[in-house]
């Protein structure tokens, strides 16, 4: 399915990926500050392949992880969009997750924020999900944070231990949240 190209917020496009989106999203990626709550760090490889995954499943799905472009200067910030739930966690969800990696410099102007509502519109009136989520590190407070000022809620009965994390690890539990069309607190009208 089809149906979204790009899709422009205030500040931001969200879009397919781009060949010039490598070279900063492998910056991103080799950022210790921005991969603190991942397992590891990408080298450039992993990083180019992580981005042709994501271009590939935005054409296969019609919606993904999308680029990030700031319109004012055209910089490319890092990634924000929907995945399907990988099954292997030990979750069950309704919809795909909503997810976001931003390169350091446009952390703190609500901008992960901003693009989250974009994907999550989609998802829900797009793609008419009845349910999306997010899950994280439980030591990863800022993603956590967005979560909540998106409005979504979580359960603690349902945090979880990350099946590919070894046991014992700091990234092991993660925390899940859930969000349904009628949470969405920038809708006028929503609940
Ligand atoms: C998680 C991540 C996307 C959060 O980015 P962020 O910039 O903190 O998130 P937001 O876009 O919601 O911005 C909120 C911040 O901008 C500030 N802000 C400034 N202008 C704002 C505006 N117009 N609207 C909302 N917030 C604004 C808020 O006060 C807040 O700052 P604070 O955290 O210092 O209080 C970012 O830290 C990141 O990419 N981390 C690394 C990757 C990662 O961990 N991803 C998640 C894995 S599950």
């Amino acid at each position: 399915m089809t149906g979204f190209t790009e899709r422009r917020t205030a500040r931001l496009i969200l879009r397919q990926w781009r060949e010039s989106d490598l070279q900063p999203f492998a910056e991103l990626n080799a950022d210790p500050e921005v991969m603190e709550h991942f397992p590891a760090r990408l080298s450039r490889e992993q990083s180019d392949e992580f981005a042709a995954r994501a271009a590939a499943r935005i054409d296969d799905l019609g919606f993904g992880l999308w680029a990030v472009e700031v319109i004012e200067s055209g910089a490319f910030a890092g990634f924000v969009g929907l995945n399907p739930v990988p099954p292997i966690l030990p979750i069950q969800a309704a919809g795909p997750e909503v997810g976001w990696r931003l390169a350091r410099p446009f952390w703190g102007q609500g901008l992960a924020s901003e693009a989250a509502q974009a994907a999550l519109d989609v998802g829900f009136d797009t793609f008419g999900f009845e349910e999306i989520v997010s899950f994280t590190g439980a030591t990863n407070v800022r993603s956590q944070r967005v979560m909540q000022r998106l409005g979504m809620h979580r359960d603690p009965a349902e945090d979880f231990d990350h099946p590919v994390v070894a046991e014992g690890h700091r990234l092991r539990r993660h925390v899940l949240f859930r969000m349904r069309p009628t949470d969405r607190r920038w809708r006028a009208g929503s609940a």
